[in-house]
Protein backbone atom coordinates (compact mmCIF):
# COMPACT_ATOMS: atom_id res chain seq x y z
CA UNK A 1 0.00 0.00 0.00
CA UNK A 2 1.18 3.36 -1.25
CA UNK A 3 -0.95 5.78 -1.61
CA UNK A 4 -4.50 6.67 0.22
CA UNK A 5 -7.47 8.78 0.05
CA UNK A 6 -10.04 10.42 2.74
CA UNK A 7 -13.07 12.04 1.97
CA UNK A 8 -15.91 13.47 3.85
CA UNK A 9 -19.68 12.63 2.85
CA UNK A 10 -23.51 13.29 3.96
CA UNK A 11 -24.25 15.25 6.14
CA UNK A 12 -20.70 17.36 8.42
CA UNK A 13 -20.13 16.98 12.19
CA UNK A 14 -17.75 18.40 14.83
CA UNK A 15 -14.40 16.12 14.51
CA UNK A 16 -14.29 15.44 11.02
CA UNK A 17 -11.29 17.72 10.31
CA UNK A 18 -9.58 15.83 13.46
CA UNK A 19 -10.57 12.61 12.13
CA UNK A 20 -8.95 13.62 8.61
CA UNK A 21 -6.19 15.13 10.07
CA UNK A 22 -5.05 11.91 11.70
CA UNK A 23 -5.63 9.75 8.66
CA UNK A 24 -3.18 12.36 7.18
CA UNK A 25 -0.29 12.50 9.54
CA UNK A 26 -0.62 8.37 10.74
CA UNK A 27 -0.55 7.86 7.04
CA UNK A 28 2.39 9.76 6.32
CA UNK A 29 4.00 8.36 8.99
CA UNK A 30 3.50 5.11 7.82
CA UNK A 31 5.03 6.04 4.67
CA UNK A 32 2.15 6.62 2.53
CA UNK A 33 0.88 9.15 0.32
CA UNK A 34 -2.54 10.53 1.19
CA UNK A 35 -5.08 12.67 -1.26
CA UNK A 36 -7.65 14.76 -0.12
CA UNK A 37 -11.04 14.41 -1.81
CA UNK A 38 -12.66 17.53 -1.87
CA UNK A 39 -17.06 17.41 -1.62
CA UNK A 40 -17.25 13.98 -1.07
CA UNK A 41 -18.36 11.31 -3.60
CA UNK A 42 -19.25 14.07 -5.50
CA UNK A 43 -15.77 14.66 -5.72
CA UNK A 44 -14.47 11.58 -6.22
CA UNK A 45 -16.68 10.82 -9.27
CA UNK A 46 -15.17 13.92 -10.75
CA UNK A 47 -11.66 13.33 -9.89
CA UNK A 48 -11.12 16.66 -7.60
CA UNK A 49 -7.86 15.33 -5.35
CA UNK A 50 -5.39 17.10 -4.05
CA UNK A 51 -2.04 15.77 -2.35
CA UNK A 52 -2.02 16.26 1.73
CA UNK A 53 1.03 16.65 3.27
CA UNK A 54 1.62 16.97 7.04
CA UNK A 55 1.08 21.09 7.00
CA UNK A 56 -1.97 21.02 5.05
CA UNK A 57 -4.02 20.10 8.42
CA UNK A 58 -2.13 22.40 10.84
CA UNK A 59 -4.94 23.75 12.86
CA UNK A 60 -7.50 21.50 11.54
CA UNK A 61 -8.33 19.47 14.98
CA UNK A 62 -10.03 22.24 16.45
CA UNK A 63 -12.03 23.50 13.65
CA UNK A 64 -15.70 22.22 12.67
CA UNK A 65 -17.51 21.25 9.19
CA UNK A 66 -15.76 19.69 7.06
CA UNK A 67 -12.14 21.65 5.41
CA UNK A 68 -12.73 18.93 2.53
CA UNK A 69 -15.96 19.91 2.26
CA UNK A 70 -18.93 17.23 2.48
CA UNK A 71 -21.97 16.80 -0.41
CA UNK A 72 -24.98 14.52 -1.11
CA UNK A 73 -24.13 13.08 -4.64
CA UNK A 74 -26.90 12.14 -6.25
CA UNK A 75 -25.01 10.15 -8.64
CA UNK A 76 -23.10 8.28 -6.59
CA UNK A 77 -26.42 6.22 -6.37
CA UNK A 78 -26.14 4.88 -9.58
CA UNK A 79 -24.42 2.09 -10.82
CA UNK A 80 -22.59 4.59 -13.34
CA UNK A 81 -21.80 6.67 -10.40
CA UNK A 82 -20.61 3.95 -8.60
CA UNK A 83 -18.38 2.78 -11.02
CA UNK A 84 -16.65 6.48 -12.15
CA UNK A 85 -15.78 6.89 -8.34
CA UNK A 86 -14.19 3.40 -8.19
CA UNK A 87 -12.28 4.47 -11.66
CA UNK A 88 -10.83 7.99 -10.14
CA UNK A 89 -9.42 5.96 -7.73
CA UNK A 90 -7.59 3.39 -9.69
CA UNK A 91 -6.84 6.55 -12.19
CA UNK A 92 -5.20 8.37 -9.48
CA UNK A 93 -3.13 4.68 -8.33
CA UNK A 94 -4.78 4.87 -4.87
CA UNK A 95 -5.01 1.31 -2.85
CA UNK A 96 -7.64 2.56 -0.44
CA UNK A 97 -9.87 5.09 0.69
CA UNK A 98 -10.85 6.10 4.07
CA UNK A 99 -14.35 7.37 4.25
CA UNK A 100 -15.73 9.53 6.87
CA UNK A 101 -19.57 10.12 7.32
CA UNK A 102 -22.91 8.42 8.42
CA UNK A 103 -24.55 5.08 7.22
CA UNK A 104 -25.90 6.31 3.82
CA UNK A 105 -22.12 7.18 3.01
CA UNK A 106 -21.45 3.67 4.37
CA UNK A 107 -23.74 2.28 1.95
CA UNK A 108 -21.92 4.04 -1.35
CA UNK A 109 -19.23 2.71 0.70
CA UNK A 110 -20.22 -0.94 0.04
CA UNK A 111 -21.35 -0.07 -3.30
CA UNK A 112 -17.74 0.55 -4.32
CA UNK A 113 -16.35 -2.13 -2.32
CA UNK A 114 -18.42 -4.60 -4.39
CA UNK A 115 -16.94 -2.57 -7.62
CA UNK A 116 -13.38 -3.80 -6.54
CA UNK A 117 -12.40 -0.87 -4.32
CA UNK A 118 -10.62 -1.13 -0.39
CA UNK A 119 -12.56 1.49 1.33
CA UNK A 120 -12.70 1.68 5.32
CA UNK A 121 -15.35 4.01 7.19
CA UNK A 122 -15.05 6.43 10.36
CA UNK A 123 -18.28 7.27 11.77
CA UNK A 124 -19.00 10.77 11.34
CA UNK A 125 -22.31 11.99 12.03
CA UNK A 126 -23.88 13.75 14.97
CA UNK A 127 -27.07 11.64 15.00
CA UNK A 128 -25.16 8.56 16.28
CA UNK A 129 -27.54 6.58 14.73
CA UNK A 130 -24.91 3.92 13.92
CA UNK A 131 -24.91 0.17 14.86
CA UNK A 132 -22.54 -2.09 15.93
CA UNK A 133 -20.67 1.39 17.73
CA UNK A 134 -21.67 3.63 20.80
CA UNK A 135 -20.13 6.62 19.69
CA UNK A 136 -19.99 8.81 16.50
CA UNK A 137 -17.34 11.63 15.61
CA UNK A 138 -19.59 15.05 16.21
CA UNK A 139 -22.71 13.25 19.31
CA UNK A 140 -20.82 14.84 21.57
CA UNK A 141 -20.42 18.42 20.62
CA UNK A 142 -24.16 18.53 19.56
CA UNK A 143 -25.67 17.09 22.50
CA UNK A 144 -23.25 19.96 24.33
CA UNK A 145 -24.54 22.97 21.82
CA UNK A 146 -28.30 21.61 22.21
CA UNK A 147 -27.73 21.54 25.76
CA UNK A 148 -26.33 25.06 25.89
CA UNK A 149 -29.61 26.08 23.79
CA UNK A 150 -31.91 24.63 26.62
CA UNK A 151 -30.28 26.58 29.19
CA UNK A 152 -30.40 29.44 27.38
CA UNK A 153 -34.03 28.74 27.15
CA UNK A 154 -35.00 27.82 30.54
CA UNK A 155 -34.48 31.58 32.22
CA UNK A 156 -36.66 32.88 29.76
CA UNK A 157 -39.55 29.95 30.15
CA UNK A 158 -38.74 30.16 34.07
CA UNK A 159 -39.16 34.27 34.29
CA UNK A 160 -42.57 34.01 31.99
CA UNK A 161 -43.89 30.59 33.03
CA UNK A 162 -43.70 28.86 29.41
CA UNK A 163 -44.10 26.12 28.04
CA UNK A 164 -40.93 26.01 25.42
CA UNK A 165 -40.68 22.77 22.82
CA UNK A 166 -37.41 22.83 21.64
CA UNK A 167 -36.65 20.86 18.50
CA UNK A 168 -33.47 18.23 18.45
CA UNK A 169 -31.87 17.50 15.11
CA UNK A 170 -32.56 13.27 14.04
CA UNK A 171 -34.67 12.69 11.42
CA UNK A 172 -34.33 9.15 11.91
CA UNK A 173 -33.21 8.91 15.49
CA UNK A 174 -33.83 10.21 18.96
CA UNK A 175 -30.23 10.01 20.24
CA UNK A 176 -29.51 13.44 20.22
CA UNK A 177 -32.81 14.44 22.00
CA UNK A 178 -32.48 12.18 24.59
CA UNK A 179 -28.75 12.82 25.43
CA UNK A 180 -29.50 17.05 25.62
CA UNK A 181 -32.89 16.53 27.32
CA UNK A 182 -31.30 14.90 30.00
CA UNK A 183 -28.67 17.12 30.44
CA UNK A 184 -30.39 20.40 29.78
CA UNK A 185 -33.19 18.91 32.39
CA UNK A 186 -35.85 18.19 30.12
CA UNK A 187 -39.63 17.29 31.61
CA UNK A 188 -40.53 15.85 28.32
CA UNK A 189 -38.73 14.03 25.69
CA UNK A 190 -40.20 12.73 22.55
CA UNK A 191 -37.77 10.48 20.00
CA UNK A 192 -39.33 8.79 16.83
CA UNK A 193 -38.81 5.41 18.57
CA UNK A 194 -41.01 5.50 21.25
CA UNK A 195 -44.40 5.99 20.90
CA UNK A 196 -46.16 8.93 22.20
CA UNK A 197 -49.25 10.96 21.41
CA UNK A 198 -50.58 14.93 21.53
CA UNK A 199 -53.50 13.82 24.21
CA UNK A 200 -50.77 12.67 26.33
CA UNK A 201 -48.09 15.55 26.14
CA UNK A 202 -50.64 17.65 27.33
CA UNK A 203 -52.18 15.39 29.81
CA UNK A 204 -48.74 15.37 31.46
CA UNK A 205 -48.26 19.34 31.28
CA UNK A 206 -51.67 19.63 32.86
CA UNK A 207 -50.75 17.08 35.58
CA UNK A 208 -47.65 19.28 35.93
CA UNK A 209 -49.53 23.00 36.16
CA UNK A 210 -51.79 20.84 38.55
CA UNK A 211 -48.61 19.88 40.99
CA UNK A 212 -47.68 23.59 40.90
CA UNK A 213 -45.00 23.70 38.39
CA UNK A 214 -45.16 26.97 36.30
CA UNK A 215 -42.99 26.00 33.45
CA UNK A 216 -42.06 22.91 31.31
CA UNK A 217 -38.99 22.42 28.44
CA UNK A 218 -40.20 19.79 26.16
CA UNK A 219 -37.29 18.65 23.81
CA UNK A 220 -38.98 16.79 20.62
CA UNK A 221 -36.34 14.88 17.87
CA UNK A 222 -37.42 16.28 14.37
CA UNK A 223 -38.41 12.81 13.55
CA UNK A 224 -40.18 12.19 16.46
CA UNK A 225 -43.26 12.62 14.51
CA UNK A 226 -42.54 8.82 13.22
CA UNK A 227 -43.87 7.75 16.34
CA UNK A 228 -47.14 8.81 15.98
CA UNK A 229 -47.14 7.84 11.68
CA UNK A 230 -47.09 11.62 11.02
CA UNK A 231 -43.49 11.83 9.61
CA UNK A 232 -43.97 15.39 8.55
CA UNK A 233 -45.11 16.79 12.39
CA UNK A 234 -42.58 19.26 13.79
CA UNK A 235 -41.99 20.88 16.71
CA UNK A 236 -44.28 23.84 15.70
CA UNK A 237 -47.21 21.57 15.47
CA UNK A 238 -46.97 20.46 19.07
CA UNK A 239 -46.73 24.03 19.90
CA UNK A 240 -49.65 24.83 17.86
CA UNK A 241 -51.41 21.52 19.85
CA UNK A 242 -50.70 22.43 23.22
CA UNK A 243 -51.68 25.94 22.97
CA UNK A 244 -55.56 24.90 21.76
CA UNK A 245 -55.54 22.33 24.02
CA UNK A 246 -54.30 24.16 27.74
CA UNK A 247 -55.85 27.27 29.40
CA UNK A 248 -55.34 30.53 27.90
CA UNK A 249 -53.14 31.06 30.66
CA UNK A 250 -50.64 28.44 29.27
CA UNK A 251 -47.85 30.23 26.65
CA UNK A 252 -46.54 28.14 24.31
CA UNK A 253 -43.27 28.62 22.21
CA UNK A 254 -41.88 26.20 19.91
CA UNK A 255 -37.93 26.89 19.09
CA UNK A 256 -35.72 25.31 16.50
CA UNK A 257 -31.82 25.39 17.03
CA UNK A 258 -31.52 23.20 13.47
CA UNK A 259 -27.93 23.06 12.26
CA UNK A 260 -26.88 25.23 15.03
CA UNK A 261 -26.17 21.94 16.48
CA UNK A 262 -24.29 20.71 13.66
CA UNK A 263 -21.47 23.84 13.86
CA UNK A 264 -19.12 24.68 16.00
CA UNK A 265 -15.79 23.86 17.36
CA UNK A 266 -15.73 20.30 18.38
CA UNK A 267 -15.31 19.37 22.08
CA UNK A 268 -12.25 17.76 23.72
CA UNK A 269 -13.93 14.02 23.55
CA UNK A 270 -15.02 14.47 20.12
CA UNK A 271 -11.59 15.93 19.03
CA UNK A 272 -10.32 12.84 20.83
CA UNK A 273 -12.63 9.87 19.07
CA UNK A 274 -11.92 11.29 15.66
CA UNK A 275 -8.39 11.19 16.17
CA UNK A 276 -8.40 7.44 17.35
CA UNK A 277 -11.17 6.67 14.19
CA UNK A 278 -8.84 8.42 12.16
CA UNK A 279 -5.79 6.00 13.45
CA UNK A 280 -7.98 2.98 13.53
CA UNK A 281 -8.72 3.44 9.85
CA UNK A 282 -5.32 3.76 8.41
CA UNK A 283 -4.20 0.84 10.14
CA UNK A 284 -7.32 -0.91 8.93
CA UNK A 285 -6.42 -0.16 5.41
CA UNK A 286 -1.99 -0.75 6.17
CA UNK A 287 -3.65 -4.85 7.93
CA UNK A 288 -5.13 -5.51 4.06
CA UNK A 289 -9.14 -5.10 5.73
CA UNK A 290 -11.88 -3.89 3.46
CA UNK A 291 -15.80 -2.51 3.86
CA UNK A 292 -15.69 -2.17 7.43
CA UNK A 293 -16.31 0.61 10.21
CA UNK A 294 -13.87 1.75 13.19
CA UNK A 295 -15.64 2.81 15.83
CA UNK A 296 -15.78 2.63 19.59
CA UNK A 297 -17.43 -0.27 21.39
CA UNK A 298 -17.67 -0.11 24.88
CA UNK A 299 -14.49 1.49 25.53
CA UNK A 300 -12.80 -0.20 22.74
CA UNK A 301 -12.00 0.52 19.15
CA UNK A 302 -13.49 -2.27 17.05
CA UNK A 303 -13.90 -2.90 13.44
CA UNK A 304 -17.45 -3.33 12.42
CA UNK A 305 -18.52 -4.86 9.07
CA UNK A 306 -20.47 -2.23 6.76
CA UNK A 307 -23.05 -4.36 6.23
CA UNK A 308 -24.05 -4.44 9.75
CA UNK A 309 -22.92 -0.38 10.09
CA UNK A 310 -25.51 0.23 7.28
CA UNK A 311 -28.69 -2.13 8.88
CA UNK A 312 -32.09 -0.29 8.23
CA UNK A 313 -32.96 -0.69 12.18
CA UNK A 314 -30.60 1.99 12.97
CA UNK A 315 -28.77 2.03 16.53
CA UNK A 316 -31.47 1.32 19.15
CA UNK A 317 -32.42 4.21 21.38
CA UNK A 318 -31.33 3.49 24.87
CA UNK A 319 -34.36 2.28 26.85
CA UNK A 320 -32.95 2.20 30.07
CA UNK A 321 -31.33 5.69 29.55
CA UNK A 322 -34.87 6.95 28.54
CA UNK A 323 -36.94 5.52 31.39
CA UNK A 324 -34.45 7.15 34.02
CA UNK A 325 -34.36 10.48 31.92
CA UNK A 326 -39.06 10.20 32.64
CA UNK A 327 -38.02 9.17 36.18
CA UNK A 328 -35.94 12.09 37.12
CA UNK A 329 -38.40 14.58 35.10
P1 LIG B 1 -24.96 10.13 5.84
O1 LIG B 1 -23.72 9.50 5.31
O2 LIG B 1 -24.68 11.23 6.82
O3 LIG B 1 -25.95 9.10 6.35
P2 LIG B 1 -26.55 10.43 3.40
O4 LIG B 1 -27.54 9.38 3.78
O5 LIG B 1 -27.05 11.66 2.78
O6 LIG B 1 -25.68 10.92 4.65
O7 LIG B 1 -25.49 9.76 2.42
C1 LIG B 1 -24.39 10.49 1.92
C2 LIG B 1 -24.14 10.12 0.48
O8 LIG B 1 -23.79 8.72 0.40
C3 LIG B 1 -25.36 10.26 -0.45
O9 LIG B 1 -25.54 11.57 -0.91
C4 LIG B 1 -24.94 9.33 -1.59
O10 LIG B 1 -24.00 9.96 -2.43
C5 LIG B 1 -24.25 8.18 -0.83
N1 LIG B 1 -25.21 7.09 -0.59
C6 LIG B 1 -26.16 7.02 0.37
N2 LIG B 1 -26.89 5.88 0.26
C7 LIG B 1 -26.40 5.23 -0.83
C8 LIG B 1 -26.75 4.01 -1.49
N3 LIG B 1 -27.75 3.23 -1.05
N4 LIG B 1 -26.03 3.66 -2.58
C9 LIG B 1 -25.02 4.44 -3.03
N5 LIG B 1 -24.65 5.59 -2.45
C10 LIG B 1 -25.33 6.00 -1.37
O1 LIG C 1 -27.65 13.35 9.56
C1 LIG C 1 -27.33 14.56 10.16
C2 LIG C 1 -28.50 15.52 10.10
O2 LIG C 1 -28.10 16.74 10.67
C3 LIG C 1 -29.78 15.03 10.75
O3 LIG C 1 -29.80 15.15 12.14
C4 LIG C 1 -30.80 15.90 10.08
O4 LIG C 1 -32.06 15.30 10.12
C5 LIG C 1 -30.27 16.02 8.69
O5 LIG C 1 -28.88 15.76 8.75
C6 LIG C 1 -30.49 17.36 8.04
O6 LIG C 1 -29.98 17.31 6.76
P1 LIG C 1 -29.78 18.60 5.83
O7 LIG C 1 -28.62 19.37 6.37
O8 LIG C 1 -29.52 18.03 4.49
O9 LIG C 1 -31.05 19.38 5.92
Amino acid sequence: MRNIAVLTSGGDSPGMNAAVRAVVRVGRSAGLTVYGVKRGYEGLIHAELEQMPLGSVSNWVNSGGSKLECARCAEMYTVSGQKRAVQTLKNWDIDGLVVIGGDGSFRGASKMVKLGARVVGAPGTIDNDIPGIDNTIGFDTAVNTLTYCINQLRDTAESHQRTFVVEAMGRHSGHIALHAGISGGADIILVPEITWSEKKVVKMVQRRIDQGKKFHLIVMAEGAGRAIKKPDYKAFDLVDYIDANTAESVTVRGCMPGHIQRGGAPTAADRIYATRCGKAAVEALLAGHNGLMVGELNGQMVEVPMKSATSRSGRRIDRELYNLAMQVS
